[in-house]
């Protein structure tokens, strides 16, 4: 198969292109950070990297000419900051991704595989685990904007046949993931449980998440690439959710110590729970999360451990 990975460079975009390449694909990626992958053994060849924006159609039209499927993981915004400028997020990339869309119908890509967000297009939950039917009331623009992608990607489909399947992914962690970001719990507190600084924990450390190793992630967007089925929006999740509070505990036992840590008030935004149900994803993708909680903290120490 030949791909192109726009944010290659990122977080899950160099684990997903390592991934892909591990199966014999040809793989392509654009990213405005250049050939500076997130992770080692992302051995894209120097050709094939674009450095550029998904936001400018030459860009995107150097990267996908000759491309079957694309996977779109680049975004300009993140959910916690999204707010600050709402007209931004939108422009950058709803207009990115439409332009893509127009891309790949010219261009004869035969599906776009989107990384959305599970963490925020459901907003606050009234039934838990959420599937994929569940109310969508995102409350950032960032969760807005990809619903409208999502959205404007079953309108492409239904008008001109470019067919494409949305990932809604739940809190990954793991190799890449940067510990100076403003995403990523898991990530900043084990920097700070290697480096010997307080965890920063906001509220009473009850919230629920549903955390998944990014190599699970990268396995459910292979198998969305080509898989056939009724349903196009699937959930990635671990399939249980964990409380900050469990968090921290595992990730005492993994670095063999007590782990300082305070409470701050809690924010507005963080909702109580969010699980996500992985059951047709499960069913219809063939795809299960392999790599339990400790096993994946401890892979993600020892590739921490090599910056300290
Ligand atoms: N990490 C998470 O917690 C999470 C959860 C759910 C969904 N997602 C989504 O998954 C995707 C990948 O997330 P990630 O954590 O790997 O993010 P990341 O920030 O590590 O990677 C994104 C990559 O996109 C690139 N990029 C940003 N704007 C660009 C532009 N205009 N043109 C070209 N490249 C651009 C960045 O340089 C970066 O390499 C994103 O769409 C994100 O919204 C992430």
């Amino acid at each position: 198969m030949r791909c192109a990975v726009i944010g290659g460079a990122g977080f899950i975009g160099s684990n997903l292109c390592r991934h892909l390449l591990a199966l014999g694909h040809h793989v392509r990626v654009l990213d405005r950070a250049g050939a500076k992958p997130a992770v080692d053994g992302c051995d894209v060849a120097a050709d094939d990297w674009v450095s550029g924006s998904f936001t400018s159609a030459d860009d995107l039209a150097r990267v996908m000419q000759g491309c079957e499927v694309v996977f779109h993981l680049a975004s300009t915004s993140l959910p916690h900051t999204s707010n600050d400028d709402p007209l931004g997020d939108m422009e950058s990339n709803i207009g990115g991704a439409l332009r893509l869309m127009a891309l790949a119908r010219e261009l004869g890509v035969r599906r776009v595989v989107f990384a959305s967000s599970g963490g925020t297009v459901y907003g606050q939950p009234v039934a838990i685990p959420i599937h994929e039917g569940h109310p969508t009331e995102p409350m950032c623009a960032y969760g807005i904007s990809k619903l409208a992608i999502e959205k404007y990607l079953a309108l492409y489909q239904e008008l001109h046949g470019l067919d494409y399947a949305v990932l809604r992914i739940a809190n990954p962690y793991g190799p890449g993931q940067s510990p100076f970001s403003k995403q990523g719990a898991i990530a900043v507190f084990l920097h700070k449980a290697l480096t010997g600084e307080t965890i920063e924990v906001w509220g009473d450390g009850s919230v629920i998440r549903d955390y998944l190793h990014v190599s699970d992630v990268c396995a459910a967007f292979a198998r969305a690439a080509d898989h056939d089925g009724p349903h196009r929006v699937f959930n990635v999740g671990s399939g249980r959710g964990y409380s900050i509070n469990e968090i921290i505990e595992t990730i005492e036992r993994v670095v063999g110590r007590r782990v300082a840590h305070r409470y701050l008030p809690g924010r507005r935004f963080d909702v109580p729970s969010n699980v996500l149900c992985i059951e047709r994803a499960r069913a219809e993708l063939g795809w299960c999360p392999d790599i339990g909680l400790e096993s994946g903290l401890r892979e993600t120490v020892s590739w921490q451990s090599r910056f300290l």
